[in-house]
């Protein structure tokens, strides 16, 4: 019996947590993201799933952001940026 690890299986490892990690950048990592995107999925996903952009309207984001200047540091142009690419075109989600 022998106890050392498989090479094999390690190298498998590995790759299932490149693949795990990957998981949840790929979808939004398109070339014509804007650059609030990356700021979107590497702050946004900390304590909650990132909110799909559409899925709030403006008045919704800017209210849960007074919520958010303590939680999430961004600059003022970035929250503004933020607003814009997640919020709804004319309040098409004001009743979810
Ligand atoms: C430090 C933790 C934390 C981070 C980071 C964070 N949030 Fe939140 N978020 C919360 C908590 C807690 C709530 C629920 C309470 C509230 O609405 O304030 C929430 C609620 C929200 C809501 C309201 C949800 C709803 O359906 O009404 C939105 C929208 C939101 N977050 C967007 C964001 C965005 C965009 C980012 C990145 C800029 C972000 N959050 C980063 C903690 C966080």
């Amino acid at each position: 019996m022998s106890a050392r690890p498989s090479p094999r299986l390690a190298g498998l490892g590995a790759v299932v947590a490149a693949l795990a990690a990957c998981a949840a950048c790929a979808p939004a990592s398109s070339p014509d993201a804007p650059p609030i995107a990356a700021v979107h999925r590497h702050q946004c996903g900390r304590c909650h799933a990132p909110p799909d952009p559409g899925t709030h309207t403006r008045a919704q984001l800017e209210e849960a952001f007074s919520r958010h200047k303590t939680r999430v540091r961004l600059s003022a142009e970035e929250w503004a940026a933020m607003v814009d690419y997640l919020a709804s075109p004319d309040g098409a989600a004001a009743l979810r």
